[in-house]
């Protein structure tokens, strides 16, 4: 077996008297994608939050390539190699393409006596880095991020980790929000980073979403893991029912349609 990129063990969170995660243990490997599945308030977008250095854990240890690691802050994490894309989004609405690819580490370029910002580069960078993912429509990187659709805006971020060197790309319910052409887009750039061996974990509601992509499963209930499984080991039925926190979604769904039927 390969050392996984990234390794939790026992990981546990709480929020003064609030438990939500216990013991949570799990491994992602180089080319490979992790669906972390489980109802809301399951606590995935918590543990991520560990991964991604904006909480810090109670108990529990975080192994990278096998060596012990911790973080202080968000840009700790992002330093290692951990691009995150948070739920709801976090890119700035007024920025422009090329400077929301480079914020922070803008390349630039003499201007007489000064450095200035190279407007030109970026934008060009940036257009290529998602060209590069087959996102053709955005072609001018002077364009607001604000201008973009959700689909855009998602696969921009994850061109953008992908581009500066990301070994573990998290995305948080990317797809929630996009309609079925959008979210089709979002999980082939997703398939792509895998394929350039990248891990990627990947939290979902949509169960077809989920099998689409996914190598390998965790499904959170109540912030303990309830179930760890492959692809091709729990049928389609089985995995809707755990990540509705362990209830028996077919029957549910069958005394709905009566309901409707009488209605
Ligand atoms: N900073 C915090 N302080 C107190 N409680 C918190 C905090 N952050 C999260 N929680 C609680 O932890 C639980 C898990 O939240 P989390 O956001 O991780 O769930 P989730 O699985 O991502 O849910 P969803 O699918 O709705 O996004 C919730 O009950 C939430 O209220
Ligand atoms: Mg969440």
């Amino acid at each position: 077996m390969s050392t996984p990129i990234i390794k939790l063990s026992n990981i546990s969170k709480s929020f003064g008297p609030i438990d939500v995660l216990h013991n949570i243990s799990l491994e992602v490997n180089a080319g490979e994608v992790l669906c972390l599945l489980g109802d809301n308030g399951a606590g995935k977008s918590t543990l991520i939050k560990v991964l991604s250095g904006v909480h810090k854990p109670n108990a529990g240890t975080l192994e990278m390539d096998g060596k012990p690691i911790s973080f202080d802050n968000p840009r700790d994490a992002s330093n290692q190699g951990i691009a995150t894309v948070h739920q709801f989004g976090g890119t700035f609405p007024l920025m422009s393409i090329g400077r929301s690819f480079f914020v922070g580490v803008e390349p630039t370029k003499r201007f007489g006596p000064f450095r200035i910002y190279d407007r030109k580069t970026a934008n060009e960078t940036a257009v290529r880095a998602v060209r590069e993912f087959g996102i053709t429509r955005i072609d001018d990187g002077d364009r607001l991020i604000g201008g973009l659709s959700g689909g855009e805006r998602q696969s921009l971020a994850i061109a953008r980790a992908v581009h500066f060197g990301a070994r573990l790309l998290v995305l948080d319910e990317p797809t929630a929000a996009l309609g079925v052409k959008e979210a089709a887009h979002v999980l082939r750039i997703v398939l792509e980073a895998r394929k350039r061996g990248l891990g990627v974990i990947f939290i979902t509601h949509n169960v077809v979403h989920a099998l689409t992509v996914g190598d390998h499963f965790a499904v959170l209930i109540r912030g303990a893991k309830a179930a760890d499984f492959r692809r091709g080991e729990k049928t389609r039925e089985e995995i809707t029912d755990l990540m509705a926190g362990g209830e028996a979604m077919a029957e549910l769904e069958a005394e709905i349609a009566t309901h409707i039927k009488i209605a």
